[in-house]
């Protein structure tokens, strides 16, 4: 799996809908950036909430288990290599649907946390969809309905303060391109999802969940 996403690198350091967006405003609004404040990105893929914590003042360690995402620190999410409440603030983007074990990954990030965990990830849409994903891309391992996101929270000792959803209209073919489906997959991928399909954006819902420890 590493080896894959450190192929991939280049594609999600330069993907529109990694780079900007108002879920991305969001995530760094809620962490509550500013000079001095300690966070840590988890599964920084292209870099980019590091990168945005980083302009707002903040002291940024990310960590990824794929080296050619160039993190700080090459660890996967479910076992962090730091010292209980290292961070004032733990940040995860866009990543957790391809955790082997999402419970220990969250119950990690609370560990490191002295305070704020700040999770955006695709909400669960159903199977067909969940089929889609896997097609499109085979590290996908689940997403989460939003209830789930709530359970997993609370059993990492996080009180949910404050969450938002945000519909995404995703572009097809960049999408496919980024993994790189092959052909006879993405016309799959396309027909499981073509409900789904509106002028070449597939809509797709995150969430963003805003966690303080108990
Ligand atoms: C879509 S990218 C992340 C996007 C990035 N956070 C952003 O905001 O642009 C998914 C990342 O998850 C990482 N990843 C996959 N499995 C992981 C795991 N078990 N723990 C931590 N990161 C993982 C991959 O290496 C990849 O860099």
């Amino acid at each position: 799996m590493t080896d894959v996403w450190s192929e991939r690198a280049e594609a999600f350091r330069t993907s529109a809908t990694h780079r900007e967006g108002p879920d991305l405003d969001l995530v760094v609004e809620w962490c509550e950036p500013g000079e001095g404040v300690q966070a840590l990105d988890v599964a920084t893929g292209g870099g980019h909430v590091a990168r945005r914590l980083r302009e707002a003042g903040c002291e940024v360690v990310s960590v990824d288990p794929a080296p050619g995402m160039r993190p700080t620190v090459v660890a996967p999410a479910e076992h962090l290599p730091f010292a209980d409440r290292s961070f004032d603030v733990v940040a995860c983007r866009i990543a957790a649907h391809h955790f082997d074990d999402v419970r220990a990954a969250l119950a990690e990030m609370a560990r490191v946390s002295r305070e704020r965990v700040v999770v955006q990830d695709n909400v669960f849409l159903g199977e067909r969809v969940e089929e889609a994903e896997k097609l499109r891309d085979p590290t996908h391992v689940r997403c989460y309905s939003e209830d789930e996101w709530r359970e997993v929270f609370a059993e990492a000792g996080l009180v949910v303060e404050a969450e938002r959803r945000f519909e995404r209209a995703v572009e097809v073919e960049p999408w496919l391109a980024r993994v790189e489906t092959p052909a006879q997959d993405a016309a799959r991928v396309r027909e499981l999802l073509a409900d789904r399909i509106t002028d070449g954006r597939v809509a797709l819902r995150s969430i963003v969940l805003k966690g303080r420890k108990r």
